[in-house]
């Protein structure tokens, strides 16, 4: 076995230098793929039988090098225009590379990870911070109980950990007893605009899928539909979910009108927001209005790995009450029973990985100034690119950005406003979209969304693109170039 010893140092040092000149060579490129091969190409070239031999630690970078990286997809390339998983800040690579080398395990604090347990802790304090909830002083912090959320791997284990928190909150005890009465765990979510993660974590924790999807307007609460689904749901609702930025056109709901709504009828509701992408709300004073009211939600999901260019996978759930945390508490005799373990408070994670310190060195790095800044600059790319799409015939822009995303729709020929053909535009839009994943030259974000804003046909449901403007690598010659590639292969589609 080669494994690290003083004598294998210099040698691991060096092949850990290569790897490291190229994977950011991989980064730095300009071109989404290498190389592409079909998914049963890569089927056959992948999975092959476990070899009797032993191979040398540089055998295998090279075959990784041959017959892997050639086909990874390279997110922080300015051509990759779909979402902002750049994990391309430079204080975070070099966190995320010490964080494993250093192997500390979050689960325990005394033995296994003596200082990464206070990094983290100092991460969630700073996300509470630029969210706007309060923090006790540093000195009063004197257990995992007074953090004031846990950090998880993706917004889909935050949300998860969230309806944990909303079916205790509910039914004290089910932990223990399990459930006794589904019906009492229904969910209320905006309709057609939320992410799975959140019905699925109710499914997942055996709380059945009792689901209330609630009427939207503008990718957002219709409010007095949200009144009567609270009002008929009292009793039996667990949680009510806003979007501090949604999956698909990140539109920022009316959170102190949803929360006021949802506590008129209901005081006692579980209250959700996931800002996966509203943290970029807290970044900029610009947008800090939109977050006006999301101190009056229970609990807040924040994907940092989304909106602050940090490799996955960094999210974390904020509590409004840290005390919240015992309802989920575990407690054995393997975790350490010691104030510190994190072990203790996040479900479905023993041995926990000190990604957070990822998080941690781009909020340092950057600083408040430094997070306006990028900020900023991404919300100046967003609306060159929105009204690049208002001014291209052919085009059709569907929301109005409060943050990073621009949803648009390539028009067919013959497109007649006063009687849109929805089928037609829509498989207009999947053909286009399935050209960008078969070429591989470009990428755009591609889903279904209610026509909230009535630009096509009021309650149509529309399947579009959507650009995101994150990565500070994209320049006005890309936002043009991705909309030439667009329309050109619209008028190919229709040959
Ligand atoms: C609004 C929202 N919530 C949750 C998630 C899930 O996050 P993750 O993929 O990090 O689990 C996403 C992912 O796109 C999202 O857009």
């Amino acid at each position: 076995m080669h494994a690290l010893t003083p004598d294998t140092l210099e040698q691991t040092a060096r092949l850990l230098h290569d790897v490291v000149t190229t994977g950011l060579a991989h980064k730095s490129a300009d071109t989404v793929y290498a190389a592409r091969a079909t998914t049963g190409q890569l089927r056959d070239l992948l999975l092959t039988d476990l070899p009797d031999a032993q191979s040398s630690p540089e055998q295998i970078w090279r075959e990784l090098t041959d017959t892997v990286l050639p086909y990874c997809v390279n997110m922080n390339s300015p051509r990759f225009l779909g979402f902002g998983d750049t994990g391309a800040d430079t204080a975070s690579l070099a966190a995320g590379l010490f964080a494993v080398l250093a192997q500390q395990n979050l689960i325990n604090q005394s033995f296994c990870s003596p200082s990464g347990t206070f990094t983290e802790i100092a991460v969630l304090r700073w996300l509470r911070d630029l969210i706007g909830y309060t923090n006790p002083p540093a000195d009063q912090v004197t257990s995992v109980w007074d953090a004031g959320g846990i950090t998880t791997y993706g917004g889909t284990g935050s949300n998860a950990a969230a309806m944990m928190l909303a079916r205790e909150h509910a039914a004290p005890g089910t932990l223990a007893r399990g459930i006794t009465d589904p019906g009492r765990f229904a969910l209320i979510v905006p309709k057609g605009i939320g992410h799975y993660s959140v019905k699925s974590a109710a499914t997942w924790i055996g709380c059945g899928a009792h689901i209330t999807e609630v009427d939207t307007h503008d990718f957002r609460y219709d409010l007095p539909a949200l009144a009567r689904a609270v009002k008929t749901g009292r009793g039996r609702t667990m949680a009510v979910v806003a979007y501090a930025g949604d999956s698909r056109t990140q539109t920022v709901d009316h959170l102190r009108a949803v929360a006021e709504t949802v506590r008129a009828h209901d005081p006692d509701v579980w209250l959700h927001t996931d800002a996966c992408w509203g943290l970029m709300c807290a970044l900029t004073p610009r947008l800090a209005h939109r977050l006006d009211g999301i101190d009056l939600f229970d609990s807040v999901t924040v994907d940092p790995h989304k909106v602050l260019n940090v490799p996955y996978g960094a999210s974390a759930l904020l509590l409004r009450d840290p005390a919240a945390l015992r309802l989920i508490s575990s407690y054995s005799d393997l975790i350490m029973q010691e104030d510190f373990a994190f072990g203790q408070v996040t479900p479905f994670i023993g041995t926990k990985e000190w990604t957070s310190l990822r998080t941690w060195a781009a909020l340092r790095a950057l600083g408040r100034q430094g997070l306006a800044q990028v900020m900023d600059e991404r919300l100046e790319r967003a609306r060159y690119f929105a009204d690049l799409v208002d001014t291209r015939p052919g085009l059709l822009r569907l929301n109005e950005p409060d943050m990073c995303a621009v949803a648009f729709l390539v028009l067919p020929d013959g497109h007649d406003p006063q009687a849109p053909d929805v089928e037609r535009i829509n498989h207009l839009n999947r053909a286009v979209h399935a050209r960008i994943l078969a070429e591989g030259t470009w990428h755009l974000h591609h889903f279904t969304i209610p026509d909230d804003t009535g630009r096509v046909r009021r309650g149509a449901l529309l399947a579009p693109l959507r650009f995101v403007s994150i990565n500070p690598r994209i320049t006005e010659a890309h936002m043009a170039g991705v909309l030439d590639y667009v329309t050109a292969l619209a008028r190919q589609a229709q040959q």
